[in-house]
């Protein structure tokens, strides 16, 4: 199975030139890398330029969020059907610094549902905020998880993708270790086969994210257990981002 790689380059880069260097930066140097799926989130509004550019079948595309309804008076608001109608893949739902502004497990699984509607995959983002010798951790990824996923069906939680990033590893100098990774991804499993069954559950790719950098990503995938990663400052820097493909295909 292809692994999965997310570029969630956030509110980066500053022009729409420098996002096209990045993108073809990144297509010409990984241009030999095989089965691993990388997935582009930039800023909505240089995504129609890097898809147009592109034609090949190794990169797709994503958004870094969308709104709950197909179209209606929202300021400001991106609707999944645009998305949808701009043929994207996937869209990051969730992500840790947009709940961090207000967004809510109950606002965040009628996203989920949302891009599902419009056939397109939520990349959900899950991770708790610090760690504690209680484990009161494990309690709180349980109920973000079961709340994001609230009312989606065993068909439909197929095509979603959760990505575990724990939040004091976002941005921070250093990843979560491999084998805490592992722990984690058979928690999570666990979790989504008391509420989908076993078989729905092992369908349900899971990816890492946070400080995930050229050096580590290649045992995160391997001794983590993960199905691809998802790629913050790391993404930026073409050679960087390239290198990082290879050492998990
Ligand atoms: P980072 O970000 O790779 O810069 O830690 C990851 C993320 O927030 O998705």
């Amino acid at each position: 199975m292809a692994k999965i790689l997310v570029a969630n380059w956030k509110m980066n880069p500053m022009t729409a030139g420098e996002a096209q260097r990045i993108f073809d930066g990144f297509k010409n140097k990984s241009s030999n890398v095989k089965n691993v799926k990388t997935v582009f989130c930039p800023p909505f509004i240089y995504i129609d330029q890097l898809k147009k550019s592109y034609t090949g079948s190794r990169i797709s595309f994503g958004a870094q969020d969308a709104f709950v309804e197909d179209s209606g008076a929202r300021t400001g608001e991106t609707s999944p059907l645009m998305l949808r109608n701009m043929k994207l893949e996937y869209v990051i739902v969730g992500h840790s610094e947009r709940r961090e502004l207000g967004e809510k497990n109950s606002l965040v699984a009628k996203k989920v549902k949302a891009v599902l509607k419009n056939k397109m995959k939520p990349i959900l983002c899950v991770g708790e905020p610090a760690r504690d010798r209680n484990g009161a951790y494990l309690k709180f990824l349980k109920k973000e998880i079961l709340e994001s996923l609230e009312g989606v069906s065993r068909n439909d939680v197929k095509n979603v993708v959760i990505a575990y990033e724990p939040i004091w590893a976002i941005g921070a100098r250093q990843a979560m270790t491999s084998s805490d990774l592992h722990t984690m991804t058979i928690y999570i499993y666990k979790v989504l086969a008391k509420k989908y069954g076993r078989k729905v559950a092992g369908s349900i790719k899971i990816l890492y994210g946070g400080s995930v950098t050229d050096k580590n990503a290649g045992e995160l995938v391997k001794e983590g257990n993960v199905d691809g990663l998802l790629v913050g400052r790391a993404s930026l820097d073409a050679e960087t981002f390239a290198k990082l493909a290879k050492a998990i295909q």
